[in-house]
């Protein structure tokens, strides 16, 4: 069953608890929590006090998206600020090899996010490199902003991931991470992905139980 991981990036940063509730009450499994640094992406979010002050509150898995230059050189601080899944972009400058091995070193899943311009092919080579519960993380938008339109463009990228990791005899996971609702969770599950970070639809739905089991799979009618 597909693992749903609901970002706050649009939530309302006053009231972050009961965001966090809302998230847990309508059955999500995770905390998306994405960071930007201003360079990697023309924006800035938010990062190491808010995780700590977030991890004291969810008893959720918190999921850190870091779209920043430098991921390596920030492991370890996110890590103990309370990341429990850690991913990092292929197209940032740390090295990749030793980035998953910075992550694997603290215990806890790792990542390797690919934007939408990029060749899924360059993480390839990486899949060796990987520990089984460790995912890639397939941007279906620009890394930078929530509420963004999905690219169909990614599709034939997810499925030709997939294909590799089963021609590797490997069971990594595959994360979408952008426009998601439940009609592309239905197109991005069927070409392959199980972890589904969902935003402003999970986010404003009128009824966000109803919106993570659509998200989910769990209704035959979608
Ligand atoms: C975009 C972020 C996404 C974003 C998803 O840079 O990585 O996690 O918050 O938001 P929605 O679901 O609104 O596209
Ligand atoms: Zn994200």
């Amino acid at each position: 069953m597909a693992m749903i991981s609901a970002s706050i990036l649009n939530a309302d940063f006053t009231c972050l608890a009961k965001t966090a509730d809302l998230i847990e009450t309508a059955g999500a499994d995770a905390v998306h929590f994405d960071v930007m640094d201003g360079i990697f992406v023309d924006n800035l979010s938010f990062g190491l006090p808010v995780l700590e002050s977030l991890r004291r509150y969810t008893a959720l898995p918190i999921d850190v998206h870091l779209m920043i230059q430098e991921p390596l050189r920030f492991v370890e601080r996110f890590v103990s600020a309370g990341a429990q899944y850690l991913s990092f972009h292929i197209e940032s400058q740390s090295d990749p090899v030793q980035t998953l091995q910075a992550i694997h070193s603290h215990g806890i899943p790792a990542g390797i996010a690919v934007s939408p311009g990029t060749d899924v092919e360059k993480v390839f080579p990486l899949i060796p490199e990987m520990d089984e519960e460790d995912f890639f993380l397939m941007m279906t938008v620009e890394p930078g902003w929530g509420k963004q339109p999905f690219i169909p463009e990614v599709l034939p990228k997810i499925r030709k991931l997939s294909g590799e990791i089963r021609k590797k005899h490997r069971r990594l996971h595959i994360e979408v991470d952008g426009g998601i609702n439940a009609e592309t969770s239905l197109l991005c599950r069927q070409a392959g992905a199980d972890y589904i970070v969902s935003g402003s639809y999970l986010l404003s739905a009128k009824d966000p139980a109803e919106a993570v089991r659509l998200l989910r799979g769990d209704k035959s009618d979608i």
